[in-house]
């Protein structure tokens, strides 16, 4: 069975509307105010709302960081929920790892060897795709073509572009992500919403 189709059967539910804590920093609720201003409806905000979420959430949209979106936004629950589930890049089926390593295995990457460096992380960590390790460190994912075939097999984390990749780059990868203290999964939503807040000063 897909993943998809086991997070589809048991997406937890939303928090009650009178236990929901909202968790928003200030920062946060500046944010989003300033990118309310620059589209023409709340409903255009749930992208970069989510994001912040994101972020804010510690990597993960959990219930209760949709539910906060969706209450912010003034959407239902179901439709924030609808979006977030929509998109790969929204991590909504469980909480990742401190850091996110994302392995393209398409076409390119895959016939220079993508699965090669799949089966090496696997083995090195002790994890299968999708699955984090026991100390919370690092989650492994597939995923589509990152738009950088020039350097196949590439991968990503954070917001970094890592390729092209051996056995010896992920071993030293590995190393420096042991010695990181803030999560690049946060990193990377934050970027995103920084992209989103200069996009719109611009617009
Ligand atoms: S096929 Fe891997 S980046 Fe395009």
């Amino acid at each position: 069975m897909s993943e998809l189709i086991q997070v589809g059967a048991s997406r937890p539910k939303a928090p009650a509307p009178d236990q929901l804590e909202l968790r928003f920093s200030a920062k946060a609720i500046s944010e989003l105010a300033a990118l309310r201003t620059h589209y023409p409806d709340n409903k255009s905000c749930i992208l970069p709302g989510l994001w912040i979420a994101q972020r804010e959430y510690g990597g993960y949209l959990s219930p209760e960081a949709i539910a906060e979106v969706a209450h912010r936004l003034g959407h239902s629950y179901a439709e924030v929920e609808g979006v977030a589930t929509f998109y790969s890049m929204y991590t909504t089926a469980h909480a990742p790892g401190r850091h996110m390593i994302e392995v393209c295995t398409c076409l390119s990457c895959h016939m220079c060897g993508a699965y090669r460096i799949v089966d090496y992380l696997e083995e090195t960590l002790g994890i299968g795709l999708g699955e984090t390790t026991a100390d919370g460190m690092f989650t492994i994912h597939e995923v589509e073509c990152l738009d950088a075939c020039d350097r196949a097999p590439v991968l990503q984390v954070g917001d970094q572009y890592i390729g092209p990749v051996d056995t010896s780059a992920i071993d030293a990868l590995l190393n420096k992500l042991r010695g990181e203290t803030n999560s690049t999964v946060v990193q990377l939503a934050d970027s995103i919403v920084q992209v989103h807040l200069r996009d719109t000063e611009k617009a």
